[in-house]
């Protein structure tokens, strides 16, 4: 069965790593159909909108969505609605892709890349899974008012209680092919709105007796995630509390640029796209890191195409190139002596198109 895929590089190092991903995917020699969509700031150049409705068309239609990136300080004066992150977030809400899976893992061979010592990073491997469709992100009302000659801006943080539910049940049943434990992050000393997160969450794991549950503030979480990371097995938590402490995970695994993600709706269809931003300020240069990207189409072929051996294949390629000691600038270690070198962006994709 043909696999149909949208691939939508967007924008700064997006656009730039697109193509060497799809070379990648090319070189497995499987049956994929690849088109192509426009999204972000590229989109509000050629169609005069973020997200035009070939691109929501095109995605509702693939069995999944490979994503390089969005934004750019060409657009950011523009009112929020119109922004190239609107385009990303309205993708995300069209397709329901309600379950944001962030894994933060560290290869061995990048140990001393991470901010944190070696021993506080050594096999670490947490999987954050964050609420994507709904939160103070969607929550209504909001805007910037004015009045006398005052301004007053405003979001709602609003979660309804089969919102938390859902991506509970997800959380709980990743735990359970995982380590077991599962830690739901809040802010239910202050905020209503997480108190009632922390009671659905409390009442679902009644369906998963087996599953390790405790409860953690955000403040505490972001603290014990650079104190000790290796304590948490899969985070659960809301969009914003997620959006944040999935980069803090990021880093303690070498770079922002290694890390992956999937956002899935309950079809199976979902949007797999790295964890970075558009990177304007290095696009370009050949010197982004294409790792990330890689790994989301992996991601893309074990969560929506089914095609684990080909995942298998990718992560192991990947894995082998770090062992080699092959490096974008971004995951150069700090000592100077050590036995690596540094490639750019084409040099990367080509050695893992030949680990492969
Ligand atoms: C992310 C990004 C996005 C988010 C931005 C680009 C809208 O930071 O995917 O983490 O906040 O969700
Ligand atoms: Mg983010």
């Amino acid at each position: 069965m043909t696999h149909r895929i949208l691939a939508i590089p967007g924008d700064g190092i997006g656009a730039e790593v697109m193509p060497h991903v799809l070379r990648v995917l090319d070189a497995l020699g499987m049956d994929l159909s690849v088109e192509s969509g426009t999204l972000g700031g590229v989109a509000i150049e050629e169609h005069g909108t973020p997200l035009p409705t070939s691109t929501l068309d095109a995605a509702r239609e693939a069995d999944a969505v490979l994503l390089g990136a969005v934004g750019g300080p060409k657009w950011d004066n523009l009112p929020m609605d119109r922004r190239p992150e609107k385009g990303l977030l309205g993708l995300r809400a069209a397709l329901d892709a309600f379950a944001n899976l962030r894994p933060a893992m560290l290869f061995e061979s990048l140990a001393n890349a991470s901010s944190l010592r070696p021993e506080l990073v050594a096999g670490l491997d947490i999987l954050i899974v964050r609420e994507l469709t709904g939160g103070i992100y969607f929550g209504e009302p909001r805007g910037i008012e004015s009045a006398n000659g005052r301004r007053r801006g405003y979001n709602t943080d609003v979660y309804a209680d089969g919102e938390i539910e859902r991506i509970a049940r997800v959380a709980f049943d990743l735990a359970g092919k995982r380590g077991g434990r599962l830690t739901s992050v809040d802010k239910a000393n202050v905020l209503e709105v997480t108190q009632l997160w922390r009671d659905v969450v409390t009442e679902v794991h009644a369906d998963f007796p087996n599953i390790e549950l405790n409860h953690v503030y955000v403040d505490n979480a972001a603290m014990q995630l650079v104190r000790a990371p290796k304590q948490f097995d899969v985070i659960v938590t809301g969009n914003l509390f997620g959006d944040i402490l999935s980069d803090a995970a990021a880093m303690l695994t070498g770079s922002l640029g290694m890390l992956p993600s999937a956002s899935l709706n309950a079809k199976g269809q979902g949007i797999y796209e790295p964890v970075h931003g558009s990177a304007p300020d290095i696009a370009g240069r050949n010197v982004a890191n294409p790792l990330a990207t890689i790994l989301s189409a992996a991601m893309m072929l074990r969560y929506s195409l089914g095609e684990e051996t080909a995942a298998d294949r990718i992560e192991a390629a990947v894995n082998a190139v770090l062992e080699r000691g092959i490096r974008t600038a971004d995951i150069m270690p700090a000592d100077s002596d050590a036995d690596v070198c540094q490639v750019g962006t084409d040099e990367m994709a080509d050695a893992v198109i030949a680990a492969l």
